[in-house]
């Protein structure tokens, strides 16, 4: 029997930093459908925000956090986050990690949508992510079982415990691994729609057989869509960082107007919801929307894929002017957990992008997210250590067939359908036209075991798909990336003005003057 201390599934940073805190005390085992360097984390060009300078402090980093999310973030869990990233990043530094810096050695950084201060580490200028991965896949790689190209395609629970996997092979043989601990690591499900930022591995899969197992998801109607995608003749090419608007890029229309100048106090820079829900409206009138780099410095040097990305697509960055769009790119909701990760299955826990930990809220800040795949990594990866949970006696499981023949739509049906009527705007009509559709195929009674890879990945993806769905209809009212144009916007609550003044109190305090 195939028996291990804890599975992982996912190879992006989340699975990543759990594999580099566990591997010295746990026989850990990580699978990937893929190939272990296909993933978003890979491609992250953006970097990770943590207070790190004196002129900054955790509080601001916090209320920067809960302001792109609209306030409807766990508060807590917010809180452990922006304390943490200082925590985290700093020992990431003193254990090798190289962080772009200055001439005089100081960390050189730069500024995102949303956020009041220059907080965002980078390495290798808009590479954070390749960089990361590969130094944290320095460690690990000898010190633990990687197994590529096989799907995880169920969970197996008994008597409300995860006790275990099931996986098809590439050549469709089933095989099943049990643990008294399992990590979903998959990513969110950027792919269900048509223009996204997201490999083409990120189905929705964790999500999908997490809610087949039963766990309890959270917040899943909020799918944040980044604003500037690098388009041509209806093709995605790639993303283009944020934080080119950081280093002075501005958002212009085929008439040369600078729209954002209009839309918010922070302008090109204000959070990504209303960035992207700007650039979407433009495009409904009928404009192009480009990204005008001439007052971005060192454009070549200091993003060299965006760069590399646009050269071999025909665009030429020394004309100034990106062709962009918004793209689905993060998905704030997820499966629930706790700080420590545990979702609401014994035995089975959540990090990264499938999780729901809150700290999103409505709406993810910049360069959040490598970060709270590092910091819940690590809580999660201390949760196993302490945890007394044991595997059952007995473990083996008769899994039930069913080989009936049956009726899917494709990939690109269901990417066509979300993006027309769950996408960055939605109203009751387009959801329940949408979800009439989805629901027209019988993808709930699918036993998933006897299906090719592709149909167990559409299965997966029009249950999330259905989920997005059914819960934006659920939620009326339009607050952060979930905008209904048939309910107006969320006004302010009384509580988020009280959690603001407190915060500026303290972070106030924080810098030692008396208030
Ligand atoms: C970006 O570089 O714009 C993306 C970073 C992120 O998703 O936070």
């Amino acid at each position: 029997m195939n028996k291990y201390e804890v599975i992982v599934i996912g190879s992006g940073i989340a699975a990543l930093t759990i594999a580099n805190c566990l591997y010295k005390n746990k026989n850990v085992i990580l699978f990937t459908k893929s190939n272990k360097l296909t993933s978003n984390s890979y491609k992250a060009q953006g970097g990770v925000a943590a207070a790190m300078e004196k002129e900054d402090t955790w509080e601001e980093h916090f209320l920067d956090t809960l302001t792109a999310g609209v306030f409807h973030n766990d508060v807590h869990h917010t809180e452990l986050l922006t304390k943490n990233a200082i925590r985290y990043l700093t020992q990431l530094i003193n254990d090798g990690m190289e962080f772009d810096q200055d001439q005089s050695g100081r960390l050189r950084l730069g500024r995102e949508g949303g956020h009041m201060k220059r907080r965002i580490l980078h390495s290798g200028g808009d590479a954070t992510g390749k960089n990361l991965m590969d130094f944290m896949f320095r460690n690990v790689q000898d010190k633990l079982t990687i197994v590529e190209n096989e799907m995880v395609i169920d969970l197996i629970v008994q008597n409300d415990q995860c006790i275990g996997i099931v996986t098809k092979a590439v050549h469709g043989e089933i095989r099943q691994y049990f643990a008294p601990f399992t990590i979903i690591a998959t990513g969110g499900a950027g792919q269900i729609y048509k223009f996204t930022s997201n490999v083409e591995t990120i189905t929705g899969d964790g999500i999908a057989m997490a809610y087949r197992a039963g766990a309890v998801l959270a917040d899943i109607e909020f799918m944040q869509f980044h604003p500037t995608i690098l388009y041509k003749n209806g093709e995605i090419l790639g993303l283009v960082s944020e934080a080119v608007r950081g280093e002075g890029g501005f958002l212009q229309n085929s008439r040369g107007e600078r729209f954002m100048e209009h839309v918010h106090e922070l302008k090109d820079l204000a959070p990504r919801d209303i960035v992207a829900r700007a650039i979407y409206q433009q495009l409904q009138k009928g404009y192009d929307v480009f990204l005008n780099i001439t007052q971005v410095k060192n454009f070549a040097n200091r993003f060299p894929t965006i760069n590399r990305i646009c050269r071999l697509n025909g665009i030429d960055p020394d004309k100034h002017l990106l062709p962009v769009i918004p793209g689905a790119h993060f998905m704030m909701g997820g499966i629930k957990t706790d700080e420590m990760g545990q979702t609401t299955i014994k035995g089975l826990f959540a990090v990264g992008e499938a999780a729901c930990t809150g700290v999103h809220g409505a709406n993810r800040l910049a360069s959040n997210s490598l970060l709270e795949a590092i910091v819940f990594g690590h809580k999660t990866a201390e949760a196993i250590l302490t945890s007394d949970i044991k595997l059952p006696k007995n473990c083996s499981v008769l899994l039930k067939t069913n080989s009936e023949s049956i009726i899917l739509p494709t990939k690109q049906e269901i990417k066509e359908k979300m993006i027309a009527y769950a996408g960055i705007e939605r109203n009751e009509i387009s959801l329940k036209r949408v979800r009439n559709w989805l629901e027209s195929f019988d993808f709930f009674n699918i036993t998933v075991y006897d299906r090719r890879w592709e149909e167990i990945e559409i299965v997966n993806m029009l249950t999330v798909a259905w989920l997005i769905v059914t819960s934006a209809l659920e939620r009326k009212e339009s607050i952060g990336s979930h905008f209904r144009t048939d309910y107006p916007k969320t006004p302010a609550k009384k509580i988020r003005r009280e959690i603001t003044r407190q915060i500026q109190k303290d972070s106030i305090r924080a810098r030692g003057v008396e208030i």
